[in-house]
């Protein structure tokens, strides 16, 4: 059975994700990604109040997300970040999205009972797959066949909060560090982004954890790991322990750069994996390894970003997620 279900699900992710995850794809929709991140500024500016603060940045980066995933996957701009608010049917498929992940955190670490009968967590889980289902469908309606054929439904549903949240988890970091903004805005090297945003994966993971159903029983530290067991990976923690990371606590972006980079990387193979590893890996890593770079840059040309608050308070929703709201400073950058 076991064997049938891999099966199946190696076809479906052979065949769905290879379109939209191409780096000949991603390569040409990156021009749009800009033109969002400009958009995602805009809004930025229409929101923010007299002091330049933004109430609850969770809501406008989801708002992104959402933009940002049906733009890939159905090939237009759907307006989610026009100014006159959030239409009925993003803030209705973001609390679907929402309602998801939590129920899958209850039926996945808690007491398994939805096993025996449907408990509350259980049917919230069906209730927001189907919602998420029918408010997916609503907006391809206009799609073609051939896009149909995708995986719509995943993918959307997939981007929203894990972009929204990172990028959430990105700012806050940043926002100590004004030294980083500067660097940020006028370095034309690609790298200092990218390791800005590995730091961020390190620190403030959005998934903190990989989870394995066991194909074969498996030794660990001397412990016998029955088949069919799930073994759960805490990448998160592993990236916060001083015998693998120097400073763990730090955010230091020059770690991923030039000499340090080299003694970080022999330390760190396995251990950061924001996106997974082996056959389950995440097919949207190459999308947002490319994107969100693209997204940080135009944020930190246009604002000087701060934050009041010492760190972001999380709270584990299957993935994690800022506490709302989280309220964030935009100030121009002249
Ligand atoms: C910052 C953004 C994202 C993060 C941190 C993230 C992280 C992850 C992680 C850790 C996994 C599990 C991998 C494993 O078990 O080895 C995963 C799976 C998945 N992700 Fe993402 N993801 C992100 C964005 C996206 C986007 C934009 C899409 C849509 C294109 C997407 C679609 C999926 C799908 C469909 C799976 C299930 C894959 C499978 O089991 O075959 N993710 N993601």
């Amino acid at each position: 059975m076991e064997k049938i279900r891999s099966e199946t699900w190696a076809h479906l992710r052979a065949n769905l994700t290879k379109d939209i995850t191409s780096p000949q794809t991603i390569a040409t929709f990156l021009p749009q990604v800009t033109a969002i991140s400009n958009d995602l500024c805009a809004l930025i500016k229409h929101f923010r109040q007299n002091d330049n603060k933004i109430g609850q940045l969770e809501l406008l980066t989801r708002r992104l997300g959402l933009e940002v995933m049906c733009t890939l996957v159905l090939g237009r701009r759907m307006g989610f970040l026009l100014p006159e608010g959030e239409t009925d049917i993003a803030r209705r498929l973001r609390i679907a999205v929402h309602h998801h992940f939590l129920s899958c955190r209850d039926t996945y670490y808690g007491l398994p009972l939805w096993k025996l009968f449907h408990t509350p967590s259980y049917s919230h889980l069906i209730d927001s797959e189907e919602d998420i289902y029918n408010l997916a469908l609503e907006l391809v309606a206009n799609a073609d066949e051939a896009t149909k054929e995708t995986a719509i439904v995943d993918f959307i549903a997939s981007g929203i909060h894990t972009l929204g949240n990172t990028l959430v988890f990105l700012l806050s970091l940043i926002s100590k560090r004004k030294d980083v903004q500067e660097e940020i805005a006028n370095n034309e090297n690609s790298e200092y982004v990218k390791a800005c945003i590995k730091e961020t994966f390190r620190l403030l993971p959005t998934a903190f954890c990989l989870a394995r159903v066991l194909e074969k029983d498996l030794e660990l530290s001397g412990h016998l790991v029955k088949a069919g067991n799930v073994v759960v990976c805490q990448t998160g923690l592993a990236c916060r322990d001083p015998e693998n990371f120097s400073r763990p606590d730090e955010f230091l972006p020059e770690r991923w750069l030039g000499e340090e980079k080299s003694k970080t990387l022999s330390s760190s193979t396995f251990l950061l994996l924001p996106f997974g590893c082996g056959k389950r890996q995440c097919p949207g890593r190459r999308f947002i390894e490319q994107s969100l770079p693209v997204i940080l840059k135009e944020l930190v040309q246009n604002f000087i970003i701060s934050y009041d608050k010492k760190d972001v308070d999380i709270s584990f929703e299957f993935i994690m997620a800022p506490v709302s709201p989280v309220q964030m400073s935009f100030e121009d950058r002249s």
